[in-house]
C-alpha cells in the first residue's frame, strides 16, 4: 500500500454546510490518520485535498466551485497532488463535478464515505478520476437505494474531534419528507434510524475518552424510530432516556426536529431528564399556510403555534430557534407578513433566515416559477432578521446581573468587548460557551476552564451574545423564564 511508501501523506480538508457534514469529515479524517495521513491547515503543502460540500443552496456549491478554481494552478505544477470532491454535492453533480473541474481526481457522495481511501489509491494508480455515488431515489426498490446510503460510523478518533469532550453522534441517516425545496433527501437519501444499542455504546466510548457533551443528530431527528426484531419501538425520548444514563455524560442536546414529531413523550423526556439541552430547534420555513403547503411541509401554522404552546407548557424554561426560507415561490409581500408575525408571537432564541435557491432535481424547482426578485429577498432576509434581532436584544437584557451555567467550549472566536487580554498558558484570554438553552457566552477565564461547567455572570449582552465573568453566585438554571 502506498502508505507504507509514504508514511505521512499531508492531508487538507474543507468542509462547508451542516453538523453532519463536520461529522462526515471528522470521520474520513480519523481513517485516512490510520493510514498515515497526518492533517495540514496550508493547502500548499498538502498531497491530499478535500472539500466536503453542501448542496442545498447555489451559493454553498459556487463557493466549492471557486475553490476547485483556485487550485488548479497547483494541480498543474504538482500534479501528484490528489483533488477530492465528496458529501452532497458529489452526489448531486457527480460526473459534472469533473466536466467543471477536470483536475479533481475523486468524487464520493455522502453515503460512500468509506470508499475514500480506495479511491484515493485507485486514482493514484490508474491515474483518472474516480467516481463513488449512491443510488438516485428512483433508481432501485427502496432496499436498494437504502443499501447504497452505507452507514459510516466507523470506530471513533478521539483526537480528531474539533474539541475532546463534545461529540456529534448520528442517530438517522437520510430524511423521507421530500419538502418541495429541499435537495437533502435525494442527495442524503432514504431515512434510516440507526439501532439504539449501536448509539449508546459509540455514546459511551465517547465518555470514556473524555467526552461530556454529545449532540445527537439527524435531518428530523424527532422523527427517530427503530423496531427492534420483537417489535419493540425505540422512540427519542426512550433514546434519551437510555443516553441519560451513562455516567459522565453531562449534556444530552439534538438537531434538528420537525415540527409535526414534536410529540409529547419527548417534551416530558426533555423535562424530566436534568442532563438534557433546554433547547429546541424545530424549524417553521413559513409563517403563511399557502407556502406551507406549496412547501409540502405537511403542518399548518395552527399546528406550529399549537406546537409552541405545548413546548411553553412542558418546558417552560425551553429555548426554540427556527428556520425561514424567504421568497419562496409565489411568497406575496402578505405571506411574507405572516413569517414576520410568526417571529413575533413565538419569540424564538434565534432564527435562521434563508433566501429562497432554486435546486435542480427537486419538486419546487419542476413545479413552481422561482418568481420573487433578488433585490426582495434580500429586503424581506433583512427585515423578518431585524424583527428576529430586537427579540434578541430584548431578551438577552434580561440576562444581565443574571448567573448562568456555561460549558467553555474553547477561546471565542467572535469579536470581543476586551480585546486587549493577551492569551498565556495561564493567562486570561476570552472564552466562549454555551448555555443550557443554547446561548453563547463569552468571558475572560483561563485555558484550565474549557472543557468544564462555569457559572457565568452576565454583565452586557448583544443580539447573539451574552458577556459576563466568572462567578460565585447561584446559578440561574431557569434561562427562559428570564426571556
Ligand atoms: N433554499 C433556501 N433555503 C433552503 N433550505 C433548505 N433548502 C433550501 C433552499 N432550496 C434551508 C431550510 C432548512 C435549512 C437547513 O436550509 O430552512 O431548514
Ligand atoms: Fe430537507 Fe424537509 Fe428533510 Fe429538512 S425535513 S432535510 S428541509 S426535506
Amino acid at each position: 500500500m502506498s502508505d507504507v511508501v509514504n508514511p505521512k501523506k499531508k492531508l487538507y480538508i474543507e468542509t462547508v454546510g451542516c453538523q453532519m457534514n463536520l461529522l462526515d469529515s471528522e470521520l474520513v479524517v480519523a481513517r485516512l490518520r490510520q493510514d498515515g495521513y497526518e492533517l495540514t491547515t496550508e493547502v500548499e503543502d498538502a498531497d491530499t485535498i478535500l472539500f466536503n460540500t453542501c448542496s442545498v443552496r447555489q451559493h454553498a456549491e459556487d463557493k466549492i466551485y471557486s475553490a476547485l478554481g483556485r487550485i488548479k494552478g497547483l494541480k498543474a505544477r504538482r500534479p501528484e497532488v490528489s483533488i477530492g470532491v465528496l458529501g452532497c454535492m458529489a452526489q448531486k453533480d457527480q460526473k459534472q463535478v469533473l466536466r467543471r473541474a477536470p483536475h479533481v481526481d475523486i468524487v464520493v457522495g455522502p453515503g460512500q464515505l468509506e470508499r475514500v481511501p480506495e479511491m484515493l489509491e485507485a486514482a493514484r494508480v490508474e491515474g483518472k478520476p474516480q467516481l463513488a455515488v449512491s443510488l438516485a431515489r428512483n433508481d432501485g426498490s427502496r432496499d436498494a437505494v437504502t443499501a447504497s446510503f452505507a452507514e459510516y460510523d466507523p470506530l471513533r478518533d478521539p483526537e480528531m474531534r474539533p474539541s475532546p469532550f463534545q461529540a456529534f453522534v448520528r442517530i438517522m441517516m437520510g430524511c423521507d419528507k421530500f419538502c418541495t425545496y429541499c435537495i437533502v433527501p435525494s442527495v442524503r437519501g432514504p431515512e434510516q434510524s440507526r439501532p439504539p444499542g449501536v448509539i449508546v455504546e459509540e455514546s459511551r466510548r465517547l465518555v470514556d475518552a473524555g467526552v461530556v457533551e454529545i449532540t445527537l443528530l439527524g435531518q428530523t431527528v424527532n422523527s427517530y424510530s427503530y423496531r427492534e426484531p420483537d417489535g419493540r419501538v425505540t422512540r427519542l425520548s426512550d433514546l434519551l432516556e437510555r443516553l441519560h444514563e451513562i455516567d459522565g455524560l453531562r449534556r444530552i442536546r439534538f438537531i434538528t426536529n420537525f415540527p409535526n414529531d414534536m410529540t409529547d413523550d419527548l417534551l416530558q423526556a426533555v423535562r424530566d431528564l436534568p442532563r438534557v439541552s433546554r433547547y429546541l430547534h424545530v424549524p417553521a420555513q413559513s409563517g403563511c399556510d399557502e407556502m406551507l403547503k406549496r412547501m409540502k411541509r405537511m403542518y399548518s401554522v395552527a399546528l406550529y403555534d399549537d406546537m409552541m404552546a405545548r413546548i411553553r407548557e412542558t418546558v417552560p424554561d425551553a429555548a426554540v430557534s427556527s428556520d425561514f426560507i424567504v421568497g419562496f415561490c409565489g411568497e406575496s409581500e402578505a405571506s411574507f407578513e405572516r413569517s414576520v408575525r410568526l417571529v413575533e408571537r413565538s419569540r424564538f432564541k434565534n432564527s435562521f433566515i434563508f433566501k429562497y435557491s432554486p435546486r435542480t432535481g427537486t419538486k419546487a424547482d419542476l413545479l413552481y416559477v422561482d418568481d420573487v426578485p433578488e433585490e426582495v429577498k434580500k429586503r424581506r432576509n433583512n427585515e423578518l432578521l431585524a424583527v428576529q434581532n430586537e427579540i434578541c436584544r430584548e431578551d438577552n437584557l434580561k440576562f444581565v446581573g443574571r448567573t448562568v451555567e456555561v460549558l467553555v467550549e474553547g477561546p471565542s472566536k467572535t469579536s470581543s468587548r476586551r480585546s486587549e487580554t493577551s492569551a498565556g498558558d495561564d493567562g486570561l484570554q476570552q472564552l466562549a460557551g454555551r448555555t443550557w438553552c443554547d446561548r453563547i457566552v463569552v468571558f475572560e477565564g483561563r485555558l484550565r476552564h474549557i472543557g468544564r461547567f462555569v457559572p457565568i455572570e452576565i454583565d452586557e449582552v448583544s443580539t447573539v451574545t451574552l458577556y459576563g465573568r466568572l462567578a460565585t453566585s447561584e446559578v440561574v438554571h431557569n434561562e427562559a423564564a428570564l426571556a
